[in-house]
């Protein structure tokens, strides 16, 4: 029945690691997915997680259903994460949220809910590069997925007039997607000023904003500082859309804890739009998973491991910010004649090299260094203790 199935290639982040985990060398370095680690190199639960963990397991909740959409106690925490309690479309109950298989499953909801109801072209404009699954994300709920000019490669830096002009050039009405914070994978992101015209060129097209928000805390250390983009969209008469993950900031990669919402215009709007994405939910995975929520909700909803968190994603961010700043140092200390500030000046948990795919198949097949084939190097998998291995790989295969 099969025989005509071809063999499909590896994930272009996830086969990374399977390529890392067949190699024998010693001192083998994983710097493909975007997963942190602590300075000696091992996966790191958070204290806070534990704590909230240990509440919800305590407590010997029972395993019923959760309703459709998730968590409520949860899912109105992500949402006063994201948006801030203050925020008018918290305040006037206007937020429809559901909980999600992570950010993946957040943004496929939200590609589904727009193929199936957005009453504009279905097309979504992404940025070159994005992350390697959103073109996949979205062409598998339906939508068509076209590009808008993001990165400048000869200034290793935004290309925010070809992105503004591409956004302005848009067919009336499309659908923009903009990541909030920590740009997957250049971790380049426009200043606070660039938003604000972006914002402008948004509205000037009658476009939909779609913020994917995969890293809140992860760019500036900062939650509230990290969600300026959103909040401003919000403050100058937007009305987003939203995919949440807390896979990095909270690091429960595998709880798969993640939030979709739409900011409608009334109360009465967010109750027929609920409506529908509890109708899309439904066939999909009928509801999700909610062990990994509970413990979110732990966090976000008591105010002492509240603290607590914030002061871990805080060390998690310094950390990265740390070893960009080793890396560049040693690149230097081996005599590297290229400019390598924007290892210190990109932001989040990857540094986007400018190393060529030619390089990365070197960098794996002779040095056992481990990364995305198009330069990404999550920051996150250095550590002290490789940081001077892996300069000396760079510099030998890029000088
Ligand atoms: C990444 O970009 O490495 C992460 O978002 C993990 C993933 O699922 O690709």
């Amino acid at each position: 029945v099969w025989a005509k199935v071809p063999q499909g290639p590896p994930d272009a982040i996830l086969g990374i690691t399977e390529a890392y985990k067949a190699d024998s060398h010693p001192e083998k370095i994983n710097l493909g997915v975007g997963a942190y680690r602590d300075d000696k190199g091992k996966p790191y639960v958070l204290p806070s997680v534990r704590s909230a963990e240990k509440k919800v397991v305590d407590a010997a909740l029972n395993k019923e259903y959760a309703g459709i959409t998730g968590v409520p106690e949860f899912t109105k925490a992500a949402a006063r994460l994201a948006y801030g309690s203050d925020s008018p479309v918290i305040q006037e109950d206007r937020v429809a949220v559901t909980q999600s298989i992570s950010g993946t499953g957040a943004l496929r909801i939200g590609g589904a809910f727009l193929e199936r109801f957005y009453p504009g072209g279905k097309t979504i404009y992404i940025p070159t590069p994005s992350w390697a699954n959103h073109n996949a994300v979205f062409k598998d709920s339906g939508l068509r997925v076209e590009k808008y000019r993001y990165y400048n490669k000869d200034t290793i830096g935004l290309d925010f007039e070809g992105m503004v002009e591409d956004i302005k050039n848009m067919p009336k009405g499309s659908i923009v997607l903009l990541h909030a914070c920590a740009h997957n994978p250049t971790g380049v992101d426009p200043t606070e000023d660039q938003w604000r015209s972006i914002s402008d060129a948004v509205k000037e097209g009658g476009h939909y904003p779609f913020f994917d928000m995969a890293y809140q805390g992860f760019a500036s250390g900062d939650t509230a500082k990290d969600a300026f983009a959103l909040r401003h969209f919000i403050s100058e008469g937007h009305r987003p859309c939203l995919a949440q993950s807390f896979a990095k900031n909270m690091g429960l990669y595998g709880e798969r804890v993640g939030a979709f919402s739409i900011v409608c215009e009334s109360t009465e709007e967010k109750k027929r739009i609920d409506s529908q994405i509890k109708i899309l939910v439904r066939p999909l995975y009928s509801n999700p998973p909610v062990h990994g929520a509970r413990i979110a909700s732990e966090i976000l909803n008591d105010s002492a491991l509240n603290q607590q968190w914030l002061g871990e994603v805080k060390g998690m961010a310094d950390r990265i910010i740390k070893m960009r700043a080793l890396l560049k140092e040693n690149l230097e200390k081996l005599g590297s004649k290229h400019d390598w500030s924007h290892i210190t000046s990109q932001i989040g948990m990857f540094a986007y090299t400018g190393l060529t795919a030619e390089q990365m198949d070197k960098l794996a097949k002779e040095y056992s260094v481990y990364a995305t084939k198009d330069g990404r190097i999550s920051v996150a998998g250095i550590t002290s203790d490789n940081v001077r291995r892996l300069a000396e790989a760079i510099y030998k295969v890029k000088g």
